[in-house]
């Protein structure tokens, strides 16, 4: 069976995309099976990504580790997620499944199929709002509505007997001049982690580059095999930040000192 890493959160522009894309293709690069599914029906940056890649490939006559996108199926009698899967899974060691950045029926059950969750979040009192209530002296006060799901997905698998969800918050677009603030949400995170039960990575800081590498479907991680033979300081330090990332996802089979 494929272990089934989910990316989500209820809030648009939090990296779920972008971090989708870098840890399928890393474990792709890694010589994994990896298959991909984008949830975001309307967006669909994720399956964008990925096409966006593949045309690159064809345009320039490559040929990268890629992820194989799934599709939900059209007309699927009863689950077309568990269907999306399940075509999936007998070919990928990991399926990656992005989650759009609303509460959908989807996204609910793709929760409930995760081995693990990533859930990237701008490092901002916003975005933390939506897993758990604070008192304006920064007491958290208890699980907010994006928690709560992930909870309920909990009690899901449980009952059907499946395996816990090893859930990852992962702060994003890190500025390198607030430190007060970052400060503020490392406190409120880690005190919340124990709490609801997630671990905390240290994540991807704020870089022009997450958002130049879309058109061409191409991550941190392929830059040298086309032929890009000086990265800039920003660019070894952000691949650098994902395979911090890919390490302490401590996903199984996978090398830990990647
Ligand atoms: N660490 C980062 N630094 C700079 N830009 C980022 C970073 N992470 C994401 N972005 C940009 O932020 C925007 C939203 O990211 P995206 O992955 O699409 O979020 P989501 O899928 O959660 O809506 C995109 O333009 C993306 O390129
Ligand atoms: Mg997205």
């Amino acid at each position: 069976m494929a272990h089934i890493i989910v990316v989500g959160n209820e809030k648009g522009g939090s990296g779920k995309s972008t971090t989708s894309m870098h840890v399928a293709t890393a474990l792709a690069r890694m010589g994994h099976r990896v298959g991909a599914l984008d949830l975001d029906v309307r967006q669909r940056s994720f399956g964008r990504y990925l096409e966006n890649r593949a045309a690159f490939l064809v345009r320039e006559g490559m040929d990268l580790p890629t992820p194989q996108l799934g599709a939900l199926p059209r007309e699927a009698d009863g689950d077309p997620l568990s269907a999306a899967v399940a075509a999936l899974d007998e070919a990928s060691d990991f399926v990656v499944i992005d989650c759009p950045g609303s509460h959908t029926k989807l996204s609910q059950m793709a929760h409930a199929l995760a081995d693990t969750l990533i859930t990237p979040m701008n490092d901002s009192f916003i975005d933390f709002d939506l897993l758990a209530r604070m008192s304006p002296e920064g007491k958290v006060l208890g699980p907010s509505i994006y928690a709560e799901m992930v909870w309920n997905a909990r009690q899901l698998r449980g009952q059907a007997g499946a395996g816990p969800i090893d859930w990852i918050v992962l702060r994003n677009r890190l500025g390198t001049q607030e430190m007060h603030n970052k400060r503020k949400v490392g406190t409120a995170l880690t005190s919340l982690s124990k709490r609801i039960g997630f671990r905390v990575a240290a994540g991807f800081a704020e870089r022009v580059i997450f958002r130049e590498l879309f058109p061409r479907g191409l991550t941190l991680l392929d830059l040298r095999d086309i032929g890009t033979t000086q990265l800039s300081m920003s660019n070894i330090a952000a691949r650098q930040e994902l395979r911090d990332l890919i390490t302490e996802l401590r996903l199984p089979g996978v090398d830990a000192k990647f």
